[in-house]
């Protein structure tokens, strides 16, 4: 019982290790190459506010659904795509700013 157990848990984190080698993280990191992409658009916008957005992301998005990839919506795109779903994720209007400028960013790559 106890080593199927264990067997079984190595077999997800396993599965997990080869599911992240292979797939595409839905939610990429920011990288510096993407601040002056951003900063067209939001002309505040450091490595840090990206970052920022990700994590707020992560956190806020990703409980009813799996998270979406930025590039999956047109960068103009996602401001309506928000627009419905701040309400449903409670976002509060610094939430959402940060949201916005790391999809609309990452969507352009
Ligand atoms: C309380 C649950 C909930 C939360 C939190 C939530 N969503 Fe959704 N989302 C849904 C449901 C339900 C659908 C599918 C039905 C629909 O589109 O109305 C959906 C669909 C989507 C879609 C696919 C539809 C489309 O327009 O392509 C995207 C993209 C999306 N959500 C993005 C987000 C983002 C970004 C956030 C965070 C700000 C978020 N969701 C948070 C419930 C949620």
């Amino acid at each position: 019982m106890r080593t199927s157990l264990r067997g079984r848990a190595l077999g997800a984190v396993l599965g997990l290790a080869l599911l992240g080698g292979a797939c595409v993280p839905p939610a990429p990191h920011p990288v510096p190459t993407d601040v002056p992409v951003a900063k067209r658009r939001f002309p505040d916008a450091t490595l840090e506010s990206l970052a920022d957005g990700r994590a707020r992301y992560v956190s806020k998005c990703g409980g009813c659904h799996q998270l979406y990839e930025p590039e999956r919506h047109a960068p103009d795109a996602w401001p309506r795509t928000l627009d419905s779903m701040s309400a449903r994720a409670k976002l509060t209007e610094e939430d959402r700013a940060r949201i916005e400028q790391y999809l609309v960013t990452l969507a352009r790559r």
